[in-house]
């Protein structure tokens, strides 16, 4: 890809807000946006206490606004509220009740096809949230009971979250890419007494069968040789793609027939500010992924003040967030934020270039969308298949664009800008992780200058800083480490049964501010600009994976003796997955053996962690101490392109005696 604008120099390129839009905005100029983060560094109880009255309706006002002792945090300490009543409750009775919550498009069946529709108003998607909220309960879910969700991207998916949370059990949300194995490892981590899945979800016109792959996750055993029958006692399966499954009976339902036996009466339970309400995995630097757990209010609260400001929402918008809620984006925007602000969110099911590549261009013509969110790595692709694709449809209904996931290059904005924005609407670039729940380093959309590449600067209450490994603050152009030094409502609160490791893990590295993984550098203007990852996770299009996940899935072939997995930079997906493996003896490398080896680790993780490169090697170099030098890998995998015959052994042990001595 041509880097005409990295050569520029872009931080100097500026785009201001547009007045017009500005006039109309929440934030109305780079001033007020200023003086209000200020006054939420200042006084950040007194801001965070009055944005918590204003925006959340409680049942039962809080008593402390922060109990912090690093690393655990409490906020509204004593407060009760619920957040599906915040969702949808809320609007009854209000103009708001006949309003589209839910705008769903499944997969189309074949070009020029529309797909499926469907819209819920909040006052239907109320009623759906109810029954099957009931459903839950006549199956035996209790108050912190933790729930599988396992579906496509349909109503469902909003609807089981909602429904969780109703009547304060946790869901964790599984991505219906990923594999029996992955579903049955977060059974084991969580002790989910229940899996909501479908018998299939639509993708390139092909079934995912997500019923079958928990089928399959039902065998699998843990550590202690427990399987998932230790736990689980329900299996809700929603039809949606019509397949064949199996169902075992006592253990497997159909949703329709439950949904059939129950009433709509349902009172949304009265949670405690700090109940958790789901937990979500993500891949860390080491083993297995981490359970991230996140808590009522605070993390209300923080999808809804983001999703208002940073998308500066208004009653007319269309808004579209295109991820996948089995990802944090899609729980924070998909579902919590935009609903808590009573906005109108649209959902699709598929890909984005099935049946053709113009599929989000059509949706947003047909649907006279407003705010697009999505992630670089899309916005590459739409590159590469051509502009004649968004220019086949009148994208003037957009008037906001927002990104996230990786750092957007400069050039993929400036497309962003011209080809899909027409040089009207702001871009947002939002920085933030599962973690922290919502958006924490943007641009706010009627205020901030924005400059192709950078997330620039920080959501009120939120205290960002680059430092060095002695954890001091470096001056503005410097690189460093990217770590924020004050508590925020919606923080992960912990690590799902694990809290040595999340002390480890996020307040150890810079003891007593929260650690992000990302490296990052100031500019003159104290803008941020995230460089990616600095631990050993990778991000590839847009997914996080962590490389010993990889690994460790490798090395379950028995094929396999060693890997090593890293990062390559990829025009497309921002980083590729390379894999150096050595065999056991007698294994010869083939062809084959590494589509063998792919189809593993897809089979063990999911397709979106198969190796883009698996490199044979005889042996892996490591230093003295026998670490792996994966510094010396990165190297070789991003350099030139690999000669000859691939499948012969590389030698890689000559690179022990060239590295440096440690890793
Ligand atoms: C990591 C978090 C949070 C939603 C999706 C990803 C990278 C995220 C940006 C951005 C540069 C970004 C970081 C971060 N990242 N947004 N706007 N600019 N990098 O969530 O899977 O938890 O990944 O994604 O490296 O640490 P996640």
């Amino acid at each position: 890809m041509a880097d005409n604008f990295t050569s520029l120099s872009h931080e100097n390129r500026i785009f201001k807000p547009h007045k017009d839009f500005s006039a109309r905005a929440h934030i109305k100029s780079f001033a007020q946006y200023k003086k209000l983060y200020n006054e939420s560094i200042k006084s950040p109880e007194k801001f965070w206490a009055r944005e918590a009255k204003n925006e959340l309706a409680w049942f039962k006002p809080w008593k402390k606004v922060l109990d912090w002792k690093v690393p655990s945090a409490k906020w509204f300490v004593g407060g009760q509220l619920n957040v599906s009543h915040n969702c949808l409750d809320k609007w009854l009775g209000t103009p708001t009740a006949n309003k589209a919550a839910l705008i769903w498009e499944g997969e189309p069946a074949a070009p020029g096809k529309p797909g499926e529709e469907r819209t819920l108003t909040y006052k239907q998607l109320h009623h759906e949230v109810c029954l099957f909220a009931n459903v839950l309960k006549k199956n035996g879910i209790k108050k912190g009971d933790r729930i599988l969700i396992y579906l496509p991207m349909v109503p469902e998916a909003a609807i089981a979250m909602l429904a969780c949370t109703r009547i304060g059990a946790v869901h964790s949300v599984v991505f219906g890419g990923f594999s029996a194995q992955s579903v049955a490892d977060r059974v084991f981590d969580s002790q989910a007494k229940m899996i909501i899945t479908a018998d299939g979800g639509f993708r390139r016109g092909a079934v995912v069968p997500l019923k079958k792959n928990v089928d399959d996750a039902f065998p699998l055993n843990d550590a202690h040789g427990n399987c998932l029958t230790k736990t689980i006692e329900k299996v809700i399966v929603l039809k949606r793609a019509g397949n064949e499954v199996a169902f075992t009976p006592g253990r497997d339902v159909w949703w329709h027939e439950e949904v059939a036996t129950v009433d709509a009466n349902c009172p949304a339970e009265k949670m405690d500010s700090e109940a958790p309400l789901f937990i979500l995995y993500t891949s860390g630097s080491t083993g297995k992924p981490k359970g991230i757990l996140h808590t009522t209010a605070g993390y209300l609260l923080g999808a809804k003040m983001t999703s208002k400001y940073v998308f500066d929402l208004r009653d007319e918008d269309v808004y579209w967030c295109t991820a996948d809620v089995g990802w944090v984006t899609g729980h924070s925007y998909v579902v919590y934020g935009p609903l808590a602000n009573g906005a109108t969110s649209l959902m699709y099911e598929g890909a984005p270039n099935f049946p053709e590549p113009d599929r989000f261009w059509r949706i947003v013509a047909k649907y006279g969308v407003t705010i697009l969110y999505t992630a670089p790595t899309a916005i590459r692709a739409f590159m590469k298949w051509g502009d004649e694709w968004p220019k086949k449809h009148d994208l003037s209904s957009l008037r906001l664009l927002g990104t996230v996931g990786e750092p957007i290059n400069p050039e993929a904005w400036m497309w962003y800008h011209t080809v899909i924005g027409r040089k009207r609407c702001p871009i947002v670039d939002t920085w933030w992780q599962t973690e922290t729940g919502g958006i924490m380093i943007t641009p706010l959309p009627g205020a901030t200058p924005t400059k192709p590449g950078t997330a620039t600067l920080p959501f009120f209450g939120i205290l960002p800083e680059v430092v060095d490994d002695q954890g001091n603050a470096v001056p503005h152009n410097s690189g460093g480490k990217l770590v924020v030094r004050k508590p925020w409502p919606s923080m992960l609160r912990g690590l799902w049964g694990d809290p040595k490791r999340y002390k480890e893990v996020y307040w150890s590295e810079v003891p007593g501010s929260y650690f992000t993984g990302d490296g990052c550098r100031q500019d003159k203007d104290g803008y941020f600009w995230i460089v990616g990852r600095i631990d050993d996770v990778l991000n590839v299009a847009g997914h996080r994976i962590g490389t010993a996940e990889v690994e460790s899935a490798l090395v379950s072939n028995s094929k396999v003796a060693e890997a090593a997995v890293v990062g390559r930079p990829d025009a497309l997906k921002g980083q590729a997955l390379v894999a150096f493996v050595t065999l056991k003896t007698g294994v010869t490398a083939t062809p084959a053996l590494r589509d063998e080896l792919r189809n593993h680790v897809g089979k063990e993780i999911g397709p979106v962690a198969k190796p883009d490169d698996i490199r044979f090697a005889e042996a892996l170099p490591k230093t003295r101490s026998g670490k792996i030098m994966r510094r010396l890998l990165k190297q070789v995998a991003s350099g030139a392109e690999i000669k000859g015959d691939t499948t012969t052994l590389e030698d890689l042990t000559v690179l022990t005696k060239l590295g440096s001595a440690e890793d």
